[in-house]
Parts: structure tokens; sequence; C-alpha cells
């Protein structure tokens, strides 16, 4: 029997007008959305992740175990993922930096998240997300990482869920030569994220731990690490943790001239200055609401029910960007004011922008 060879191009095509078929047959719905109920996770479609375990690690932090779908790139150790994911019906995405080291693209990561108190986000991750669930994802980035030949000798100084980059890090294994001190605070032994596994690596001697129990110890401050690590200034340095923390570590490098070798990750924004306040109209919603100068106009949005696109929520990643149609606000890092008149085509980042005045987003 003779097999019959399509020409070079046919069975695409033939592909395509089928497709189109099936788009005729499933409007106003496309198939694409049929695919994305049936196989989320599918080559060509939005990143997206499920959720294969929540693993407790203190009594108020998880790790997210979640299967990245085919078209996940991978991640370099301390970058961090922007998530998606429905609370109360309304579509919140947040930064998590990832945990686990760096393996095939079609390997299983993981996010190791900490609730904040009444963080929406962070509680719905810790406490009540389900093995099973669909959430959405962004490629990795952020450049809060090694370099391409691990320093001889490190520091890092962090705080909190500040350790969960260095976590990916860490278990990363770039370091393995390398002469690593760990410098890490937490209200009580029970607190520390990660706790038995980096007293696991204090043991076996491939980190030196110093770990501070701030509830009986009281917060470090940074000019201790003269006596704790002598030799800390000449250490490359990656720190991350509360603001506060991260503030006096810069101070202190920079003091003595050696900010070059501190790289520092920050959570949420430092505000330098806030606005003046007053009236925010979101235009397109027709919704005017009072906000202080303190407020993210993004939150300000928010609470009184705009849907507003967000992400880092920090002004890094200018997914919050929107026209500012008119009206004065003021960037919460730095103080600066922007004004705007209608047609002036000004945008702002509402994560980081207060009302300076009274102000008109379109939305
Ligand atoms: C690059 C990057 C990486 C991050 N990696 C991690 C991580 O690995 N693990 C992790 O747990 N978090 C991480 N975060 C923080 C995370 O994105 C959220 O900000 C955090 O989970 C709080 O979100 P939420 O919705 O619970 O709080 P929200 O509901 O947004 O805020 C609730 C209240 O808490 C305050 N708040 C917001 N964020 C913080 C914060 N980080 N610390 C203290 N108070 C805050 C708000 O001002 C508000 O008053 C990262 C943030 C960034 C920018
Ligand atoms: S939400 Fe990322 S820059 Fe505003």
């Amino acid at each position: 029997m003779t097999a019959t060879v399509p020409p070079p191009g046919t069975t695409r095509s033939l592909r395509r007008r089928l497709w189109r078929l099936a788009e005729t047959v499933t409007t106003p719905v496309l198939p694409s959305d049929y695919l994305d109920l049936i196989a989320p996770l599918r080559a060509g479609a939005d990143l997206r992740g499920r959720i294969l375990a929540v693993q407790p690690e203190t009594p108020d932090a998880a790790t997210l175990l979640i299967q990245p779908g085919r078209s996940w790139r991978g991640h370099v150790p301390g970058q961090y993922i922007r998530l998606g994911v429905d609370v109360d019906g309304v579509r919140q995405w947040r930064a998590y930096s990832v945990t686990s080291a760096p393996s095939r693209r079609a390997d299983r990561i993981s996010v190791t998240v900490k609730a904040i108190p009444d963080g929406v986000v962070s509680n719905h991750l810790v406490r009540r997300i389900r093995p099973g669930t669909i959430v959405q994802l962004d490629q990795a980035c952020g450049d809060f990482v090694l370099p391409e030949r691990a320093p001889s000798r490190v520091l890092f100084l962090t705080a909190g869920s500040g350790i969960t980059p260095v976590a990916g890090m860490l278990r990363s294994g770039a370091l393995a030569g390398s002469d690593v001190v760990l410098v890490h605070s937490a209200p009580t032994a029970a607190d520390v994220v990660f706790g038995a596994e980096l007293r696991g690596l204090a043991e076996r001697g491939a980190i030196r731990l110093i770990e501070r129990h701030t509830e009986v110890e009281g917060l470090l401050d940074v000019a201790e690490l003269d006596t704790l690590v002598p030799d800390h200034l000449d250490r490359q340095t990656w720190a991350c943790g509360p603001l506060g923390l991260l503030d006096a570590a810069e101070a202190h490098w920079a003091a003595r001239g050696h900010a070059a070798r501190l790289h520092t990750e920050r959570f949420r924004p430092t505000v330098i200055t806030a606005g003046d306040g007053g009236t925010v109209t979101f235009t397109r919603s027709s919704v005017t609401v009072a906000a202080t100068g303190a407020t993210p106009l993004l939150d300000a949005g928010e609470n009184a029910g705009v849907l507003m696109p967000s992400g880092c929520r920090m002004g890094i990643c200018f997914g919050c960007v929107l026209p500012l149609r008119q009206g004065a606000v003021r960037d919460l890092r730095n103080g600066q004011l922007t004004t705007a008149l209608p047609g002036d085509g000004v945008r702002v980042q509402t994560c980081v922008s207060a009302a300076a005045g009274p102000c008109e987003l379109e939305i």
C-alpha cells in the first residue's frame, strides 16, 4: 500500500482552517477559552501555574509548590515572580521570590509567603489556597542575584520573609566553594523560615549562621556587625528584610565607602515624602474619593471598588501605570510632583503616587 504524503504546509493550513471553523462554532467564547479550562498549563497559553502543595513553614508562613505552565522560561536564584490570584472575586497580583533552586524548565518551583496582618493576598496564600488551584504567573525577573562567578566571601543580611531570595541562592549550590555568613533576624527561633534547613547547613559547615531572636534580644543594630562579622565590609553582601534594616544597612555601607558591595531587595517602597492629599476621580468608573497624601492611588482606587491594574505594588514592574487626565500627584519615593492637563498624555505609577491636590485618573 502507498502512503500519501501531503505537500508541505498542507497539514498546517488544514489545522488553521479547522481552528477557524472551531472559532465560528464556539463564538462568542473562543476555543482557546475552552482549552484554558481543560489544559491551562499548555504551551502557548498565558503563563499559569497549578498549586501542587501548601507546606507550612512557621505559624504564619507557608511554601507553595507550583507546577508552572509549559511556557515557563526558568529563573536565576534570587529572582521573583509576579503571581496573580483571585481573592473574593478580585484578581490580585503580588511579587514573590522563587525559593526553589533552578532546574529544568518543566520542573516545579516554589515560593514562600509570610502572612502579614491584614494582608489580602499573603493570608489567602498561607491559610486558604488549596492544592489544584490555578494561579496566574509572570516570567521571573529581578536583579537581586549572584554574579556569574560566585564571590569568595559572602554575607547575607536578612530578616523575616527576607530570607526567601537568599534561600533560592543557597539551594542553588552556586556558593558551594564560598565562605558564607548569614545573619538572620526573626522574633523567635520558631519564626525562622527554613530554620531547620539553615541550622543543618551551619552544622555541616556550609554557612556560618548568626540568628537574632528579636523578641528576646531586640532588633539588630547594623553597627553590631562590626563585632558579629568583623570583615563584613570586605564581603559582597545581599540584604533583604524590613525597610528599617535596609535603610540602616545602606547608610552603614555608604558611610564607610563600600556602598557598591551591598545589594538590597525591598519588598515595599520606602516612602520619602507624602503627597498633600486630595480628591481622586476615576473617570471611567465614575468614582471620586478623598485620599490622604500617604495613600497610594492604587490603594485609594481598590478601596473604592475600582478594578485597578497592579503588579509588584512597589514601583518596579510598571503594571499599575494609568493616564493622569489632570491634576497633581506626588511620587512617594522621592517627593517629585507630577502635574497634568487634559491632552498632556501623562502616565503615572499608581502604586507609588499619592494625590497632591485634586486629580483624575483614566480608569
Ligand atoms: C520583589 C519582591 C519580592 C517579594 N518576595 C516575597 C516573598 O518571597 N515572600 C513574601 O512573603 N513576600 C514577598 N514580597 C511581598 C509581597 O509581594 C506582598 O507585598 C506581601 O505578601 C503582602 O501582600 P498582601 O496582599 O498580603 O498585603 P496588602 O493587602 O497589599 O497590604 C496589607 C498591609 O500591609 C502593608 N504591607 C504590604 N506589603 C508589606 C510587606 N512586604 N511587609 C510589611 N507590610 C506590608 C501594606 O502597606 C498594608 O498596610 C515581595 C515583594 C517584592 C516587591
Ligand atoms: S504595581 Fe509594579 S510599578 Fe506599580
